[in-house]
């Protein structure tokens, strides 16, 4: 499949003379495809039932002769004013009990079944018009569900259909109020429509309740996005449905949504989210500042790859200062091309930049894009050009551009984290940092990783297979598990809760077939240090005493002697969240190195296997030479010289044909100068 770059485009804001030359220069830049419409509803129904279609025609007309493919999207994420007056009670509600008001988007409640019929009306009028059109190729369905905290929301309508969803789940008041364990502090129902949404309660409501709601919350953002996948398919046939998702997003379960459409995709803004959420110290934010998180894009990558079962896109990426960070630096010349780059490594159909033009009113006016509000190029315009550049050579090497099967599979249960987001334990805990800590360890050993959720059919082939922090042992995942055939490492918090939040009669990680162990008690720690490890590394944030049969073995264990890392036969269990050379150590146990392998690389390079190709990437802000680690390559773009944002990519088939990775001697494991394996 081709590989495409594209821009977000706003014809509704500019003037239509400007159009042409808008798509003409677009063309000239390298750009392929162009996404447009997903906040044009008040200009395409200004008033009720009034429709004015005429501009978008023209518009579709204009870009599609120019050469573009146009990804159109349902301009649901930001109904008009007009829509309150019809639907009063529409607006959602946040966890005080505020509605989120109208005045500037996304203040539509999941749960309401009047908005959601507005949606599908708008979504059916928009295929009925544009489906069949040569020129759209993709359609987006909304825009970033769940972004600015909306997937939640505390209305009456949630109220009313939360209730309806329990009825369902459990049948009989009696079994909820058990398997709720409602008997403590007096919380038995008699009937479903007692039942309030958890936001309420004095103190914190029972963590029963709000998982449940976490479920609901999440089948509403499911059902919505359903309700427009379900009338769009069948008057757009052969084009491909897909929904922009955010870095970092708990709200629902994307895997579930994502089973709707035909592709994921999601919208990176690396130096943004850097500062916003990637769980890092200001050490690292400092370092990373203008090349943002060196793994965060990555993880997204991964996820979203699975999330679209294999087929993904970046809908949005930035292309300069953002407004919406505590700091919003320009990015590092060149890191906007790595970042593309890096997205075609994991396998990206199509990255996308937001945005075309720089506006200069409204509440993005400070944020970049390709062009600057007086229509002159900004500096990511010609890395665009670059970018396009790239691609050619990468097509010419490796012309389907297809991404590898990763070496190691990570897990990834939304349920899960939810879970810990109801029950941290501990101040400032939760699963993706978990799970992201072990996605940079795995990174740090130049593994390349695919994220797989529970419903998958197979886990056998990979190296090593991670379910951290996977709180419920559904039939899906234990069945998931069963079908591996190497190392498992399974860890803290795993199998330690029922579907209904309560602890499991056997203890935790409740696994006798694969592991004969219990968890007796669990401490969270103060982040000012936990116990060393003996090999080095501390463990922090979270311990668990281990009760262990004879046939299991202790691998790593704390200079206490409290143990840590422990396996029976090809089972591993982490009793403990390790520190970054904890982390490193547990790895080098549970997936041993083998010939072949890239060594760890400098702290700042990062690689992904793409088909016979390597990418390797440099995020620091110093130049890096790569032939003491990687030894005589082929490069085909870059050298072993990375600049600062520099970009190198190799082939690996020399080494393939050799059998072995030049940098390796035959006669050892070990790789690299600075291999600490
Ligand atoms: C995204 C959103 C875009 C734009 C962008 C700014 O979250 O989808 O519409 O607001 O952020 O960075």
């Amino acid at each position: 499949m081709p590989r495409t770059l594209a821009v977000c485009y706003y014809p509704e804001k500019w003037p239509q003379t400007l159009w042409p030359e808008d798509a003409r220069r677009m063309v000239e830049a390298g750009i392929g495809r162009v996404r447009i419409g997903e906040f044009a509803w008040a200009r395409l129904e200004p008033e009720p039932e009034h429709l004015v279609f005429d501009w978008l025609d023209r518009a579709i007309a204009v870009l599609a002769d120019a050469g573009l493919e146009i990804v159109l999207s349902t301009p649901t994420a930001a109904p008009p004013i007009w829509m309150l007056d019809r639907h009063p009670d529409m607006l959602a509600l946040d966890e005080t009990g505020r509605p989120r008001g109208f005045g500037s988007r996304r203040h539509y409640c999941f749960s309401h079944l009047g908005y959601r019929a507005e949606a599908v009306r708008m979504a059916r009028l928009l295929g009925e018009r544009y489906g069949m059109h040569p020129g759209v190729v993709a359609w987006q369905i909304d825009n970033e569900y769940g972004c600015h905290q909306t997937a939640m929301s505390y209305s009456a309508a949630a109220r009313e259909g939360f209730r309806h969803w329990l009825a369902e789940r459990y049948g009989d008041i009696r079994q909820l109020n058990e398997v709720w364990g409602n008997v403590f502090w007096s919380m038995e129902y008699r009937r479903f429509n007692e039942i309030d949404l958890p936001n309420g309660a004095v103190t914190e409501a029972n963590p029963a309740h709000w998982l449940a709601f976490r479920h609901y919350t999440s089948d509403q953002v499911v059902a919505f996005n359903r309700a427009q996948a379900e009338v769009l398919r069948p008057l757009c046939p052969g084009r491909t449905l897909i929904h922009n998702y955010m870095g970092l997003e708990t709200g629902f379960d994307h895997f579930t949504v994502g089973v709707d459409l035909d592709a994921a995709s999601w919208d990176a803004y690396p130096l943004g989210m850097l500062e916003d959420r990637v769980p890092a110290d200001t050490t690292h934010r400092h370092r990373y500042r203008r090349q943002g998180d060196p793994d965060f894009q990555a993880f997204h990558h991964d996820l979203y790859r699975a999330v679209g079962r294999g087929r993904w896109w970046v809908m949005e990426l930035q292309p300069g200062p953002v407004n919406w960070a505590p700091y919003n630096p320009a990015p590092l010349p060149g890191m906007t091309r790595l970042w593309a780059l890096e997205a075609f490594a994991h396998g990206a159909e199509t990255v996308c930049w937001f945005r075309w033009r720089q506006a200069p009113f409204g509440q993005e006016q400070m944020h970049a894009g390709l062009l600057r509000p007086d229509d002159r190029p900004a500096p990511g315009l010609a890395e665009v050009r670059l970018t396009a550049d790239d691609l050619k050579v990468l097509a010419r090497m490796a012309p389907d551009l297809a991404t590898v099967r990763g070496d190691v599979a990570l897990l990834v249960d939304y349920p899960s984290l939810w879970a810990w987001e109801i029950q941290p334990q501990g101040a400032g805990f939760n699963g993706f940092t978990l799970l992201f800590e072990a996605y940079r360890a795995l990174r740090r050993r130049s593994l390349s990783i695919d994220i797989v959720p529970t419903a998958s059919d197979s886990l056998a082939g990979y190296r090593c297979v991670l379910a951290l922090g996977l709180y419920t042992w559904t039939d899906a995942a234990r069945r998931l598990l069963g079908t591996t055939d190497g190392p498992v490492l399974l860890g803290l918090r795993t199998g330690s809760k029922t579907p209904d939040f309560a602890i499991p009669s056997r203890l935790p990680p409740d696994c006798p077939d694969w592991l004969d162990i219990a968890v007796a008690f669990v401490e969270s720690l103060r982040p000012d240090g936990g116990p060393a490890l003996a090999g080095g590394g501390r463990i922090e944030r979270w311990i668990e005493t281990i009760e262990a049969g004879p046939q299991v073995e202790t691998l790593l264990q704390t200079t206490e002697g409290a143990p840590v890392l422990l396996r029976q036969d090809r089972f591993h269990y982490l009793a403990g969240w390790p520190d970054a050379t904890g982390f490193d150590g547990v790895l080098n146990q549970v997936i041993p190195p083998q010939p072949g392998d890239l060594p760890p690389l400098p702290t700042d390079i990062r690689t992904r296997r793409l088909g016979p190709l390597h990418v390797v990437l440099n995020y620091g802000p110093e130049s890096v030479a790569l032939t003491p680690w990687l030894g005589p390559r082929d490069w085909i773009i870059g050298s072993q010289i990375l600049p600062p944002a520099g970009v190198g990519v190799f082939l690996t088939r020399r080494a393939s044909r050799t059998g072995r990775n030049p940098s390796v001697p035959a006669t050892s494991t070990h790789a690299g100068p600075r291999q600490t394996l």
